[in-house]
């Protein structure tokens, strides 16, 4: 299969030198990415700015913004057969970024949002028979939130995850399928986990490494 696999976080400008954006560290989505690879799958990797390794032997586009990495993945879309959508994308964006360097003067105190397209429903919604997983970033009991954002965003699975995996290197992550089967998986190193969730979601390894 080919893969489109979403990681890191996005940036949203302010000015030419400040940026919105979150904790994420790109960490479980490279590793989705990796164990993909490893399983003898092709990935294609849009990923917003971490300090990570691309992982050898994946087609890697590098984007910023939310509005960015849509277009990016909106282009590979019609090549793949599934997305697994881990980047944790900004919810919003400053509504004007200025195109100098604000001065200290200038500042208002309040910020004016709008909304960033949601990537992973606007994929999903053309999926047809291809495989939409995402996941999901919950504080406390998040398992009715992740139901509901698998239905609406028209997923075969969502992966739920606490804050606490954020920037972490190991993680606890629960299996929501669309048919209603659930899995607990870890705590384990995040490669480890992208690996069991790989064999979840697209069956056994394909070919051997070699
Ligand atoms: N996602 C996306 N585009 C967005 C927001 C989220 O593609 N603008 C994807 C994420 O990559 C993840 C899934 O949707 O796979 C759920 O993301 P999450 O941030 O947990 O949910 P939201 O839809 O942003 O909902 P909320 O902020 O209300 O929790």
């Amino acid at each position: 299969m080919r893969v489109l696999v979403t990681a890191g976080p996005t940036r949203e400008p302010l000015d030419p030198v400040r940026y919105l954006s979150n904790r994420s560290s790109g960490r479980m989505g490279y590793a989705v990415a990796r164990a993909l690879l490893r399983a003898g799958h092709k990935v294609v990797l849009v990923t917003g700015p971490t300090a990570l390794r691309p992982p050898a032997g994946a087609s890697v586009v590098r984007v910023e913004t939310a509005r960015e990495m849509l277009a990016a993945c909106r282009r590979h879309w019609r090549n793949c057969d599934a997305v697994v959508a881990v980047a944790a994308v900004a919810d919003w964006r400053p509504a004007r970024a200025a195109a100098v360097k604000l001065k200290r003067g200038d500042a208002a105190t309040t910020l004016e949002l709008v909304a960033n397209p949601d990537i992973l429903a606007t994929l999903a919604r053309t999926k047809g028979r291809r495989l939409a997983v995402g996941f999901a970033l919950e504080s406390g009991d998040g398992r009715q939130e992740a139901w509901r954002k698998l239905r609406g965003k028209n997923l075969d699975a969502i992966v739920l995850n606490g804050p606490r995996a954020q920037g972490a290197a190991r993680a606890t992550l629960q299996l929501l399928r669309a048919d209603g089967g659930e899995a607990r998986l870890g705590p384990a190193a995040k490669e480890v986990l992208a690996r069991r969730l790989v064999r979840c979601l697209f069956g056994p390894r394909r070919s051997p490494k070699v």
